[in-house]
């Protein structure tokens, strides 16, 4: 058996196979099945302020939606469904508590105050680390890419500055130059990137002529983004790379830390094949190590990277172009 173990962010981690945020860590019971399959470390679900700010205004609605009724007809205590961001500190500070591995929090603010508030207060309950799930649909015409960019760097710059945990960054694919944003963000301080999210797609239901809110998870091979980008900065970024969607198999673990990745989060795979599948990642992983005579994952990090490639432009190629001048492209 291999060492599968890792360092991410300066945590001990006893695999590189990490349950990124989602419905499965959110309870306590959840979170003890992946520890015992075999999870690295978990991401607790996010702290998500707009949904606060949601029921806040709902609750608010409720207290003065009767004001001009005759008092007895008003209920005692509104319907609250959650305890705002009380109920979710308690949850993360619970499960860091219960768990044997390393559990991150993460967070997904509007304000540049809240982020910061909301961060001391996600620190405070002991957890490893924070990730900052940077993510919101853009609505305005006129605020620049640059704009908001700047405001992400400058709130990695306090939120560093104010916990003493190590601060991830879990970041879009849509930025023009993704490099230049993370050398940004780790020179403000940032210390990992969990390269990238994917995000919650709306649709329609043609029948109802309604909004649909399916459960989109992410297909097998969906890591592509993932591992170019990854391929890219290894080697030159000291901060820590984790890869995320996508990522289905122990096979893919391996592709992904020969492309320089120190992790790997994974939420759609454990959907689709029950949280035990983990497991059977660990020894995926754990086998192909074996076979091919490696003792710890440090031997072949990065070993297909760009730095270290054959094939200067195995990451940089954006377009069919040698495909397409190939008399058989399928390789029939
Ligand atoms: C049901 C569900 C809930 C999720 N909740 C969160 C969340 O709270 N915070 C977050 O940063 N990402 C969340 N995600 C995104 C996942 O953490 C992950 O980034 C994404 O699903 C891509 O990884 P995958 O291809 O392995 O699924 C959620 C995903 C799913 C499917």
């Amino acid at each position: 058996m291999a060492n599968l173990g890792t360092t991410y962010m300066g945590v001990e981690l006893r695999n590189p196979i990490v349950a990124a945020a989602s419905s499965l860590t959110s309870s306590l019971d959840t979170i003890q099945q992946l520890e015992r399959v075999g999870a690295g470390a978990i991401v607790i679900n996010s702290l998500f302020e707009e949904e606060i700010e949601l029921e806040r205004m709902q609750f608010e609605e409720d207290l003065t939606a009767f004001d001009n009724l005759h008092p007895e007809m008003i209920r005692v205590f509104p319907e609250l469904e959650h305890g705002g961001p009380k109920e979710h500190l308690l949850y993360v500070k619970k499960a860091k508590r219960r768990a044997g591995i390393p559990v991150f929090a993460s967070l997904n603010a509007v304000h540049r105050e809240t982020w910061i508030d909301y961060a001391i207060q996600l620190a405070d309950t002991g957890v490893d680390g924070l990730e900052l799930n940077f993510y919101a649909t853009p609505t305005e015409f006129g605020v620049e890419a640059a704009t908001i960019e700047a405001e992400q760097v400058a709130i990695v710059r306090e939120v560093a500055q104010a916990v003493s945990i190590p601060v991830s960054v879990k970041l879009s694919a849509f930025y023009t130059n993704p490099l230049h944003v993370i050398h940004r963000l780790k020179e403000a301080g940032a210390a990992g990137f969990v390269l990238f999210n994917r995000f919650f797609q709306p649709d329609i239901d043609p029948e109802r002529e309604e909004p649909a809110f399916p459960l989109n998870l992410s297909e097998e091979g969906d890591y592509g983004l993932s591992l170019r980008f990854t391929g890219l900065l290894y080697g030159r970024l000291t901060g820590d790379i984790c890869c995320n969607t996508g990522v289905f198999t122990g096979l893919d673990v391996v592709k992904l830390i020969l492309a320089g990745a120190t992790c790997v989060q994974v939420a759609s795979t454990l959907y689709k094949n029950q949280i035990v599948h983990l497991g059977t990642m660990v020894d995926e992983l754990d086998d192909w190590m074996d076979r091919k005579g490696y003792g710890e994952l440090a031997e072949f990090r990065g070993k297909l990277s760009q730095e270290q490639s054959h094939d200067p432009w195995a990451y940089t190629r954006a377009q069919y172009v040698r495909l397409l001048l190939r008399p058989d492209p399928l390789g029939g």
